[in-house]
């Protein structure tokens, strides 16, 4: 089995082989004039195993291209299969035609992963919302693995004998939240959020307790609408610290600077979409999950 990686997550593509002690081959790529984009990888992989590490999180669409040469150049270069790594999977939120004429966008994005050659995938904390399982999306086999376990290991180390309350956005932050809750051995409140447009969310409000540490824990945090609906619920009940942590930081439009001036004290991210909040790494979960 071989490693080998897009432009998105080249690190994390490296501690991951490191760990389980698998070979990198190497990638290069450029643009040509027009905009279009050219790989290559390196190295002999006739008849092996090869995994893909490439995120999918802030430029999905080139990142997916880019994917699909890739898969193309080492299927072609003889390998015997292809295993995809895609710490942040894009386009899972919108898992259902809400309107007329909508795309089912989760499903429609799987089916370009598949066809790009793919015969396996692993994913990190994938939005699973209305379908509740990756194997309802993807019809090649996909294990999706949770970065919850080490989001709560780095806060217990960090915040040993505090008491803090987990709380997650909505419904189906319940799968993250509780994990970390459980790890923490902290009490876990669910709030309800209703979306109103890209960038605007009303949650309910808070009628749990006051004043203690809290932790909002969610799969990702976006434009951060939503953190920032449940900071100013949870300091109108007197909660302080308010820390955060999210698996995925996409973080655009000035989000960590909204969320810092709101009031949230600590934000703790992974490297599946790497950037400044990547305290924790999935290195350890996925070099686990591609072991032969
Ligand atoms: C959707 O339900 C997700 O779990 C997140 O809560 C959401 O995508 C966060 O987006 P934003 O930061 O833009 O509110």
């Amino acid at each position: 089995m071989l490693v080998t990686y897009g432009s998105s997550c080249e690190a994390l593509a490296r501690a991951s082989a490191k760990l389980a002690g698998l070979k990198v081959l190497e990638t290069s790529r450029r643009r040509f004039p027009d905009g279009e984009q050219y790989v290559r990888v390196g190295g002999d992989m006739r008849g092996e195993d090869v995994v893909v590490f490439q995120s999918l999180g802030l430029n999905p669409d080139s990142y997916l291209v880019e994917y699909a040469l890739i898969a193309d150049a080492i299927r072609g270069a003889g390998c015997r299969s292809v295993t995809a790594v895609v710490p942040y999977l894009a386009y899972a939120r919108q898992d259902k035609r809400f309107k007329a004429g909508e795309p089912l966008s989760a499903k429609a994005f799987a089916r370009l992963i598949e066809r790009a050659g793919t015969d396996r995938i692993i994913t990190v904390d994938m939005h699973l919302h209305r379908f509740s399982k990756i194997s309802e999306v993807f019809d090649i086999p996909a294990v999706n693995v949770s970065a919850m376990p080490l989001i709560a290991e780095h806060y217990a180390k960090a915040h040993r004998g505090e008491s803090v309350v987990v709380v997650g956005p909505d419904k189906e932050s319940e799968q993250w939240a509780k994990q970390v809750a459980d790890a923490l051995s902290s009490r876990l409140y669910i709030l309800e959020k209703e979306r109103l447009g890209d960038r605007d969310v009303r949650v309910s409000d808070v009628s749990f307790g006051k004043g203690s540490r809290a932790l909002l824990v969610d799969d990702m945090i976006s434009t951060g609408k939503t953190l920032l609906e449940v900071v100013s619920k949870l300091k109108a009940q007197g909660f302080s610290p308010i820390d955060a942590a999210a698996t995925h930081s996409l973080l655009v439009e000035g989000a960590y600077a909204r969320l810092t001036e709101a009031g949230i004290s600590e934000l703790i991210s992974t490297d599946t979409v790497p950037g400044q909040h990547s305290t924790v790494s999935v290195a350890p979960i996925l070099a686990r999950a591609i072991a032969p």
